[in-house]
């Protein structure tokens, strides 16, 4: 069995589970539209705790069923059980910050009471999590919830370069997922503060990929992402570092820059061999790979420039039961 890739076993409430955000290196919008993707879990977790209850609860709001859409997308999903549970949640990742709060909120939740319902394989974990953000936002590839469901680095439409992990499905579509190894390097992630809405973003660069010229901007962002993973794997630095650039410049292209996101980008230029934003964009966050050694330097060049800077490394391990609350 891959690491981090055992099945959930069965349990009964009280119990806990965790899962990781994410960090997209190559790839985000592009892969909705069929190109690939390559991502890691951040060492950034959510953790929920859930009790049973009378009725269904989260972090003491009696009518988040309403008014939160992937607590209800989860609590309408039919493995989810007909007990009614109190959910409190602890999360380290930024909110709307491209770092998959959301994903890893589903995955988490999806991982504890699919645990109550009998247990799950991680297969059938990541295409439940992919349905229960995809409920709540409507548009979306599996990138987000399969990193956090696998941990690791991962590629989504990618080449067979890695261990195929699972296919997950959306009506007639299809992504695979495949691991792909750890280079071992440091990144640095800076949040702008500008909160966005992901659906928003996707059908902005659904938009813009429809016009005539879209489908050679699609073919560039594939060709990036398939030579940025290959450089990945090769640990080859400086052409990741490259095709990071060359990755952003695409992402302005169709719109989902921010004047924030420019002004982190420069202001990470001398301590960074590449930067670009990650996630949806149009607000969120940068990723950017410090020069060896400059992880420090390149930190404080992004707070004073006004942004919300993290260290992360990757989390070799996906959503998992933690020990009884
Ligand atoms: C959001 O984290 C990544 C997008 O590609 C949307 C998705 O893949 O679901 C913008």
């Amino acid at each position: 069995m891959t690491e981090g890739l055992a099945p959930i076993p069965a349990g009964h409430l009280p119990l806990s589970a965790q899962a990781p955000g994410k960090c997209i290196v190559f790839g985000e919008h592009a892969v909705v539209h069929g190109a690939p993707e390559l991502l890691f879990a951040i060492d950034l977790s959510t953790q929920v705790v859930v009790r049973p209850a009378p009725r269904w609860v989260l972090n003491g709001d009696p009518s988040a069923a309403e008014r939160h859409p992937y607590f209800r997308s989860v609590i309408q999903s039919p493995w989810a059980g007909a007990q009614p549970v109190d959910v409190r949640t602890v999360s380290r990742i930024p909110r709307g910050a491209g770092l998959g709060s959301s994903a890893a909120l589903s995955a988490a939740l999806t991982c504890a009471l699919s645990s109550t319902t009998g247990g799950v394989d991680r297969p059938a974990l990541a295409q439940r999590s992919f349905d229960v953000e995809r409920g709540a936002q409507g548009v979306g590839s599996p990138g987000d919830t399969s990193a956090a469901v696998a941990g690791g680095f991962l590629t989504v439409n990618g080449e067979a370069i890695g261990e195929s992990l699972w296919t997950v499905r959306d009506g007639d579509r299809t992504w695979n997922v495949r691991r792909v190894a750890d280079p071992g390097w440091v990144w640095v992630v800076a949040h702008t503060g500008i909160p966005r809405a992901t659906g928003d973003a996707v059908r902005a660069v659904g938009a813009r990929l429809a016009r005539p010229d879209g489908p050679t901007v699609l073919a560039e962002f594939a060709r990036i992402a398939t030579e940025g993973t290959r450089a990945v794997a090769a640990g080859d630095r400086k052409t990741v570092a490259e095709l990071m650039v060359r990755n952003h410049e695409l992402l302005r292209e169709v719109g989902v820059s921010h004047p924030r996101l420019e002004a982190l980008i420069e202001a990470a230029h001398p301590a960074a061999d590449g930067a670009k934003l990650t996630g949806a964009g149009a607000g969120g966050s940068i990723v950017a790979l410090p020069r060896e050694g400059a992880e420090t330097e390149l930190v404080r060049r992004l707070a004073r420039a006004g942004g919300l800077p993290f260290v992360v490394r990757p989390a070799p391990e996906g959503a998992s039961l933690l020990s009884s609350p």
